[in-house]
């Protein structure tokens, strides 16, 4: 690795989200609508060569030392743990994660581990069946749960645990999920909901804020902030006397794209620079074109020198990307 992702902010990338599918098995109503979405066509995505051959250049050359394997839904992609190990056999080996929504990973968490994976985050929105298969449009909580237990089983840990609230539906929960989660020793983080579902439904009045979230949570629990934040987009909180930890993602009312060290590649081979990018280079093409491993590179780090300050939600401009957080993967 000579060379490196940095932007015209100075910001550099050293950490990769993979999107391996724009499919899910659930249809969380913040990011789908319920007949779900005209999935990408399989001729679009790239193949696992093509994937390891950009994964390669990315950690070989361009200094990503964190891979983030996201969806849609990336157990659904078939080949994962051979992807999985792959990825920790390149020089050198990167720190390796999944974000999944917890279906069918009691089947696959050991197999995950002896790939190498290092740990998994499980989205979670309520403890309750009935407002699970509310939000997520199934009625497959269990299944959630037995998924989180199997990752702490095979050692994926920390097991976080991602929460969106929704108000009037599962707004009042924010103490429930997080004693349920420090019963379980999973770290619990608060997501703010964002623009970024398909059918552009996202309100800021709706949205339930960190702010908020924190004035709930303080009602029951002594908070403590706790530094050391570097890049990560979760603020993390101390729970009374500890061990135990909350976080807050705060995306919206407390926006850390100043410290940014995120670049995201799609399904179909789009480096996005931002979550919110309106803009995306093709890789895949050129990939398929036969370009070299150096023109694939001049193209990813042109690709991130463009990357723009911040997500700009406040601006009275702002427009939500095309693409929707289902084929983005967060
Ligand atoms: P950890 O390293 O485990 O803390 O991962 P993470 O929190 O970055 O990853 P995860 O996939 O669990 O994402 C949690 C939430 O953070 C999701 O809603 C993501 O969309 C959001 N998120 C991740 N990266 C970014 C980012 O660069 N910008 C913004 N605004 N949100 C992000
Ligand atoms: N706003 C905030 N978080 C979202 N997620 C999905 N859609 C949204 C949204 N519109 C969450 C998922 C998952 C993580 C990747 O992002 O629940 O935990
Ligand atoms: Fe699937 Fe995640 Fe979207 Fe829910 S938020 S429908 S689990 S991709």
């Amino acid at each position: 690795g000579d060379m490196e992702l940095v932007d015209s902010h100075g910001r550099v990338a050293t950490d990769l989200r993979v999107s391996l599918t724009d499919r899910c098995n659930l249809r969380c109503q913040y990011c789908m609508p319920a007949e779900g979405l005209d999935w990408m066509p399989t001729e679009d995505t790239l193949t696992d060569d093509e994937l390891m051959r950009l994964l390669t250049i990315g950690v070989e050359r361009l200094g990503i030392t964190d891979v983030r394997f996201t969806g849609g839904e990336p157990i659904l992609r078939r080949g994962l743990p051979a992807i999985i190990a792959a990825t920790k056999a390149l020089h050198p080996s990167p720190r390796t994660a999944i974000t999944s929504n917890g279906l069918g990973l009691k089947h696959v968490a050991q197999a995950l581990a002896d790939a190498g994976l290092d740990r998994v985050n499980i989205s979670l929105d309520t403890t309750d069946p009935a407002t699970f298969e509310q939000i997520t449009r199934r009625d497959r909580l269990d299944d959630v749960v037995a998924g989180l237990a199997a990752a702490a089983d095979a050692g994926l840990t920390p097991v976080k645990v991602n929460a969106v609230l929704l108000r009037g539906i599962n707004d009042h929960e924010a103490a429930d999920l997080l004693r349920w989660c420090m019963k379980h020793a999973y770290e619990l983080r608060f997501i703010e909901q964002m623009p970024l579902d398909a059918q552009h439904g996202w309100q800021r009045d709706a949205m339930v804020t960190a702010d908020e979230i924190l004035t709930q949570l303080e009602q029951e629990f002594t908070l403590t902030p706790l530094d050391g934040r570097g890049s990560a987009p979760a603020e993390k909180f101390l729970v009374d006397d500890g061990p135990h930890t909350v976080g807050i993602i705060g995306s919206v009312t407390r926006p850390f794209c100043g410290d940014c060290n995120r670049v995201r590649l799609t399904a179909d081979g789009q480096v996005r620079n931002c979550l919110f990018a309106r803009e995306e280079s093709d890789l895949r093409t050129p990939l398929r074109a036969g370009a070299s491993d150096d023109e694939l590179a001049e193209r990813w780090i042109a690709a991130m020198a463009a990357k723009l300050p911040g997500h700009g939600i406040d601006d009275p401009s702002f427009l939500q990307p095309a693409r929707p957080m289902s084929s983005i993967g967060g």
